[in-house]
């Protein structure tokens, strides 16, 4: 059973590994109990409480709360924050009733005195360790109620000595991975861009001692693509409280008699085993529940992407020059960026006109596809629909189709202003202009950018007394129109990028097919950047190209290094192909065939980061399913002559015996002398690199 109910008292969560376990306590309040590797004997937990320090405030202050709201004398960071109709905003509860249907538990707590309810649900994934959380909150009464705050989860940690993990990246160097000490105060990680961006990903990873192969680590992530918040907080009690969900900084929702408001879900799970463990349950879960499942289960295409290339300057020879190239190098999908619809010379001009450019395409897109696909190759457009330039005929005919604010100039990013996602006309617009583009067109496969941040909060379509709702709507916005596109056009294949990286989450996962994590495609930044991705999101969900050096760090990569970085990931190819040499396209092309035939281990194995360039000379990882493991090893530079590298894997079978060539020599090992013992690999020099495929005898 993954959910037991003990005394009708104490609730708790069994996942294969692991228990999560909470009580309804002596003062009628949910405390949490325990969450780390699992015991199976719920009554042990029966006399247990999380009030371990004493303390000058009695009650909530001291407990690991499974719903702690604003007031009653609670001074940390609260997961709920509300008003009464006159004035009261604690939210008061004691006692909860429950239900358990299936594998999904709910946990009703309703003020004592006031007609409102938070119904905090529960839903266990037993196979992979990892709990779901989300939030109803329910007005039952007639006086209106108003929500400042409704995180999605709480989790509290007993004891101290926790690092916590996030990223601090920007355009172009997204995913960094960094740590802190939470000892005391808190750690605030949050968006406020109007997705959840480049900076710091919504989710948190919290450790004591974590490896990648050892120590306890927490984890959870948000399925929310909006303004998140999460923090960490050391309370002065003696246990980290991990709070997670909307950002509250804009938003307020109001609650009429009679409605209710759900949050989105976050995903929380505990790993004994350090940070490969988290990333293999992440990818379980991403693959059995969230990915859109049409695509779930298959590898994707190689594919040719023109933005490099060609950038806003795109003709219909050159692409179709580009196709016949693209083809040669064995892709099979080829993808017009930006640039084919009318009037987009620049990034200055023309979105929301998602028309074909008919100076750049006299006949439309119909002779590029038709030669794309006699090519064998899919094909596939970027667009940026939440988006509009005020040159365009889109903003000249409607513009009160954006957010701004009646006295102010509106602001622009990147020469453009964002369509007002929560009118309910702009997203119908957009449905069927879009439908009429996949609909003529034979488009298998969209890019779906998005390229700058919110600033105003105000819509014309919107009561100003709304506009703190904004936030969530314009999330909620883009998700409707997206589901309506994809219901429509089920076969078509959705790639999710935001300026690079800046829409990686979990919220988008459930729509996209893929993500693009960066517009960094510099091999060697990409190692690190990828590698930190891997943390928490799954490895077919990294697009990665092969592209022309567009001097970013303005150093020279080898193709070998370059290639191998790109295949670490789903492979694209970016580089111009109009201005390369025959024997680089066949190289590239040598390339692409050994990818494809290790692809499906690559996008659909487990992922173990064996070393990391961040802690020595090497970065070595490898991919294992059933037949292989496929070891990439990269060095960046040599350093004191060493020329000898010892790579260990891991997650082999110990018994099974692989076969595998290094240079021209051919070996036969088994999986517990490849893991203990490892593989000697001489790389020398700058940016060398080495493709290891490692077939598994049957
Ligand atoms: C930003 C994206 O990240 C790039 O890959 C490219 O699609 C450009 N936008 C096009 O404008």
């Amino acid at each position: 059973m993954s959910i037991e109910v003990y005394q009708e008292r104490l609730f708790t969560l069994q996942t294969a590994h692991t228990s999560y376990v909470f009580c309804i306590n002596e003062q009628g309040i949910a405390e949490n109990l325990y969450w780390g590797k699992k015991i199976q004997r719920t009554e042990d937990f029966a006399d247990v409480s999380t009030q371990h320090v004493f303390v000058n405030v009695n009650g909530p202050q001291s407990i690991q709360e499974e719903c702690s709201s604003y007031g009653s004398m609670r001074y940390k960071e609260t997961s709920l924050r509300l008003q009464f109709f006159d004035g009261v905003d604690d939210f008061r509860y004691r006692g909860c009733e429950y239900k358990i249907d299936g594998n999904v538990l709910e946990i009703v707590l309703k003020d004592i005195f006031y007609s409102f309810s938070v119904h905090l649900f529960y839903q266990v994934f037993e196979e992979e360790d990892i709990i779901k959380k989300w939030r109803v909150a329910e007005n039952t009464g007639k006086e209106p109620v108003i929500l400042d705050r409704i995180y999605s989860g709480e989790f509290g940690l007993f004891g101290s000595g926790y690092r916590a993990i996030n990223y601090n990246g920007r355009w172009g160097a997204e995913f960094l991975r960094e740590e802190d000490s939470i000892t005391y105060g808190k750690k605030v990680y949050e968006s406020l861009y109007g997705l959840s961006g480049h900076t710091v990903n919504p989710a948190f990873i919290v450790h004591r001692d974590g490896t990648e192969t050892t120590g306890e680590v927490y984890y959870g992530v948000l399925e929310y693509s909006g303004d998140f918040k999460t923090v960490i907080e050391a309370v002065n009690c003696g246990y980290l409280n991990i709070l997670i969900g909307i950002n509250d900084t804009d938003f307020q929702w109001k609650l009429a008699g009679g409605e209710s408001f759900t949050t989105p879900a976050v995903y929380g799970g505990y790993s004994d085993q350090g940070f490969q463990e988290m990333t293999h349950c992440l990818t379980r879960l991403s693959r059995n529940y969230l990915m859109p499942k049409k695509k779930a289960n298959q590898v994707l295409p190689v594919l040719y992407n023109s933005w490099y290339a060609t950038l806003f300057d795109v003709k219909c020879d050159e692409q179709i020059a580009l196709a016949r190239k693209a083809a040669d190098t064995g892709v099979e999908l080829f993808v017009i960026d930006d640039g084919w619809f009318t009037g987009r010379k620049n990034d200055k001009a023309g979105l929301g006109d998602w028309f074909v450019d008919r100076e750049k395409f006299p006949q439309g897109l119909e002779p590029l596809i038709r030669v794309v696909n006699e090519l064998g190759m899919k094909f596939g457009v970027w667009i940026e629909p939440e988006m509009v330039n005020p040159d365009s005929d889109l903003y000249r005919e409607h513009p009160e189709w954006i957010y701004c604010y009646k006295n102010r100039e509106v602001l622009m990013g990147r020469n453009q202003y964002m369509l007002d996602m929560t009118n309910g006309e702009v997203i119908d617009y957009l449905t069927q202009i879009f439908h009429k583009l996949l609909s003529e067109n034979k488009i298998d496969y969209i890019k779906w950018d998005m390229n700058r941040y919110a600033a105003e909060r105000g819509s014309a379509s919107l009561p100003k007394e709304e506009w703190q709702t904004i936030a969530w709507r314009n999330t909620q916005g883009v998700y409707t129109l997206i589901e309506r596109l994809r219901s429509r056009h089920p076969e078509v294949e959705f790639e999710a990028c935001a300026s690079g990286g800046a829409r990686v989450d979990y919220g988008a996962m459930r729509y996209f097919d893929e993500y693009w994590p960066s517009d960094n495609t510099d091999p060697l930044d990409r190692l690190m950047i990828q590698e930190s991705y891997s943390y928490l999101y799954p490895v077919k969900y990294m697009r990665a190209w092969l592209t022309d050096d567009f001097g970013m760090n303005r150093r020279k990569i080898p193709l070998a290094f370059s290639m191998h970085s790109a295949m670490c990931g789903s492979l694209g190819i970016g580089v111009n192909l109009n201005q390369i040499s025959e024997e680089d396209k066949e190289q590239i092309a040598d390339y692409v065939q050994q990818y494809k035939e290790v692809r499906a281990t690559i996008q659909m194995g487990e992922l173990y980061r064996l070393q990391s360039l961040q802690d020595g000379d090497l970065q070595a990882l490898c991919y294992n399913d059933e037949d292989r493991s496929v070891l990439f090893v990269f060095l960046d530079h040599q350093r004191y002559g060493a020329t000898c590298h010892e790579v260990k894997l891991r997650g082999l079978c110990e018994d099974a015996l692989y076969r595998y060539k290094i240079e021209e020599t051919e070996a036969v090992k088994s999986g517990a002398y490849l893991m203990q013992q490892g593989i000697l690999l001489k790389l020398q020099g700058d940016y060398d690199s080495r493709m290891i495929i490692l077939e598994k005898q049957k």
